[in-house]
């Protein structure tokens, strides 16, 4: 079989490697790719908003089945298109992909099927919305109601973040603004759930926990992620049952009486207080990190999962995972999230070799005349596998200390929350 991957990030790298490992794939496509991806598959260069060129490639190159990565693609439409064109692609449709492209869609669902989350209130102008803030508690979180790369929610203490919070969205700084979404601020712990789904059956595709802070102690700005781990330290089999039957399943039920079947990975980012989920966002394909973190822990075959989340088969398939605590740190870019070079050549790379259980994914590199340069804020993404968390973090600082990239910095400190220092 032949496929294609969308996206150019560590989490398409990882799931690169991973279907690179089947014996039932000859080729790869990367669209377009980075370095990493490079030594695995082909990478094209097309604009991944570009449906119509992607598909005429595809079509060229008898192209059998296409993995969509990240969200923008998911949400602006790309899975009706090659579905309408009698490609199969993994994914969810548009329609399902609003559970992460309008938080305002996800809010009023889950208010509409009683899915425990943070209690809310829409205002559609700046007056109504700076009249509620004059009578409400602090903190306020205030979010922007599309997709914002992680950026378009604030966690407002006082009145005046919450004004200059309201002023910033609806002067359009993610975007054109009809709402803005108010929520009460929920106290407990974070935790990533991740399933997969053909439409019909759902499996659980392990926990993890991210950091998206730039500095130590979750602290500074928020990124796109400087590392994570798996699985999360709050899981366990009564939680796992309550995220799946008050969350999960009438998530699935609602999209059903729409209509729409959820096909893809589903990522619920929740907080949990008192062993009770509440959900703070879906994301309608894999983290990254996450990702990178996760599939390093799979022992089917993912090209299997994907297959049989396209063919509708996956009651049929066990899933298997590897008993391992794995963590991810990210290299990024100094200055990242604000300033940062580009163009910096990664010499090192080559000559480090990989022990059983480490891995380096790509994020923000290419490669020129053989040799890899960075390319984005976070660089590269190194995670290691071990029987604990503290062994696991001791390897992934000595690989990225092996590596020596002067240009580079990194949190020491992910997973304290799952390490006794
Ligand atoms: P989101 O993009 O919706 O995931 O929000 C980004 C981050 O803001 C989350 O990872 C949480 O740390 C925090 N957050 C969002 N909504 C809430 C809430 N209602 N209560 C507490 N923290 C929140
Ligand atoms: N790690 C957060 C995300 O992928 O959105």
């Amino acid at each position: 079989m032949k496929v294609g991957i969308i996206g150019s990030g560590g989490r398409e790298h990882a799931i690169c490697v991973a279907l690179a490992k089947s014996k039932k794939i000859n080729k790869i496509y990367c669209f377009p790719g980075n370095a990493g991806t490079s030594e695995f598959a082909k990478n094209v260069n097309i604009d991944i908003d570009n449906f119509n060129e992607i598909k005429n490639f595809v079509t060229e190159k008898k192209i059998d089945l296409i993995i969509v990565g990240p969200e923008k693609p998911l949400v602006d439409g790309i899975v009706d298109f090659f579905e309408k064109n009698n490609i199969k692609i993994f994914g969810p449709n548009q329609t399902a992909s609003q559970l992460e492209g309008s938080k305002i869609f996800t809010k009023k669902l889950c208010k509409k099927y009683n899915i425990p989350s943070a209690k809310f209130n829409i205002f559609e102008n700046i007056e109504e919305a700076k009249k509620f803030v004059n009578e409400v508690n602090f903190p306020l979180v205030i979010k922007a109601d599309g997709l914002a790369s992680g950026k378009g929610v604030y966690i407002c203490e006082n009145k005046e973040n919450a004004e200059n919070a309201i002023d910033e969205i609806f002067k359009g700084k993610f975007g054109n603004a009809k709402n803005v979404l108010m929520e009460e601020f929920l106290v407990g712990e974070e935790m990533s759930f991740f399933v997969v789904s053909d439409g019909k059956t759902i499996k659980d595709f392990q926990t993890a926990q991210d950091h998206k802070r730039v500095l130590e102690g979750d602290k500074g700005k928020n990124t796109g992620g400087m590392g994570a781990y798996s699985p999360s330290r709050l899981i366990n089999d009564e939680l796992r049952k309550k995220i799946l039957n008050k969350i999960i399943k009438p998530t699935l039920t609602a999209l059903s009486e729409m209509n729409c079947k959820y096909k893809g990975f589903l990522y619920a980012g929740l907080i949990v207080v008192n062993n009770e989920p509440y959900l703070i966002e879906y994301n309608v394909r894999m983290g990254d990190p996450e990702c990178q973190t996760i599939l390093p822990k799979l022992k089917t075959d993912l090209f299997d999962v994907i297959l049989a989340c396209c063919e509708g088969n996956l009651s049929n398939l066990k899933i298997e995972w590897r008993n391992k605590k794995s963590l991810c740190i990210v290299l990024c870019s100094k200055g990242y999230p604000e300033e940062y070079k580009k163009n910096i050549i990664i010499d090192n790379l080559k000559k480090i070799s990989l022990k059983e259980n480490e891995y380096i994914f790509h994020a923000g590199t290419k490669i020129n005349e053989n040799k890899i340069y960075s390319n984005g804020g976070r660089v590269l993404n190194f995670v290691c596998l071990s029987n604990n968390f503290k062994e696991s973090r001791a390897k992934t600082i000595d690989l990225i200390k092996s590596l020596n990239w002067s240009n580079g910095f990194f949190r020491k400190d992910i997973g304290y929350k799952v390490i006794d220092e």
